[in-house]
């Protein structure tokens, strides 16, 4: 346990009832076990089976339904209105993950489909090489989409805008390999976790891993100044990367991050403005004071947000007074 993260070593389900309260968490990214019994899914990355860590814990594939369907309840639980949630499948149990969504009160945004590299080989059929990331948003408040956060609206390459790509739902990121490094089975890349931290969160927010594994969700939040909290059943996977965790500076991967230029006008810039929209900016800058501590700082996540520029920000609050 750390100012910034809260980690518990129990099965996430019974966990959350105890330590998470309802509408507590701003963003969660999650990545269940597959329900494969005896899959070879870190065989394709990692060929040395002695850096693969031990103590990986898989629900047996005829349990899957009901376990998909009591984890995902309590997700929606403990988001909090307006909040995120991605969780990565494969393709063998998606249509249980589908069904439990399904049948809780989010709403589906996107259905990525993330690419990578070092698909399964196969000698008769396709090379399986990619994964879905059900990207979903709880009723009730404006989702956060920072929707200017790696590519400013104008900026443009040969190809065409960069960030307009960059939302594309297709994603192509390569796995990380790590030939001498112990790592877990089926680790989530930094890159695509970066992705989703940047574009559904802001500083300060808590983002939850039901399924923490290499606490790669949980090390890339602080590295970007969130807090973080999630659980492991594993004791193996928990306590090494529990003190692994504990060692990242927050913020650290701040200074790394790729930034929209500046000259970029804001993607709504110059478009007509509603009263709904005007109140949205008020409730929110509301909200965005509580946690952020000056009113420069709410004020340009407002503008990330709303896709508009500082100014127009300041003027629609000042009519309010
Ligand atoms: C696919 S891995 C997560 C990988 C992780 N995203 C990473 O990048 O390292 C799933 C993890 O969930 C853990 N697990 C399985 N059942 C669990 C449960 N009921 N509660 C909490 N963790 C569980 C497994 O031990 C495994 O480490």
């Amino acid at each position: 346990m750390t100012e910034y993260g809260q980690f518990y070593n129990e099965d996430c389900i019974e966990g959350c009832k105890k330590h998470a309260p309802d509408d507590s968490v701003d963003l969660i990214i999650t990545d269940p076990p597959y329900g494969i019994d005896g899959d070879k899914l870190h065989k394709h990355y990692n060929r040395k089976e002695g850096f693969v860590l031990d103590g990986y814990i898989e629900v047996p594939g005829d349990q899957y339904a009901e376990f998909s369907l009591a984890w995902i309840e309590q997700a929606a639980r403990i988001l909090r209105p307006g909040g995120s949630i991605y969780i990565v499948s494969g393709y063998t149990n998606l249509v249980h993950i589908l069904n439990a969504l399904h049948a809780t009160c989010l709403e589906e945004v996107n259905h990525i489909i993330w690419k990578y590299n070092f698909g399964v080989h196969t000698r008769r059929k396709y090379v399986s090489s990619h994964y879905h990331i059900l990207y979903y948003t709880k009723p009730g408040e404006r989702a956060t989409f920072n929707i200017n956060c790696r590519y400013g609206a104008n900026e443009r390459d040969n190809a065409g805008s960069l960030n307009y790509r960059d939302r594309e739902d297709v994603w192509i990121i390569n796995r990380e390999y790590k030939p001498t490094q112990r790592k877990n089975k089926n680790e989530l890349p930094k890159q695509l976790l970066i992705k989703m931290i940047q574009y559904s969160s802001n500083e300060d927010d808590l983002v939850c891993d039901l399924f923490l594994g290499s606490f790669s969700t949980a090390k890339v939040a602080i590295g970007l100044n969130r807090r973080a909290m999630g659980f492991e059943k594993s004791k193996i996977a928990f306590e090494g990367n529990a003190r692994r965790v504990a060692a990242i500076e927050p913020g650290s991967l701040m200074p790394t991050l790729r930034r929209a230029g500046p000259s970029n006008k804001p993607l709504n810039q110059g478009r007509l403005w509603t009263e709904a929209e005007r109140e949205l900016v008020r409730a929110r800058y509301q909200e965005l004071i509580q946690t952020h501590p000056t009113k420069k700082r709410a004020i340009e996540l407002l503008s990330a947000e709303f896709g508009r520029g500082r100014f127009a920000m300041y003027n629609v609050l000042k009519e309010e007074s």
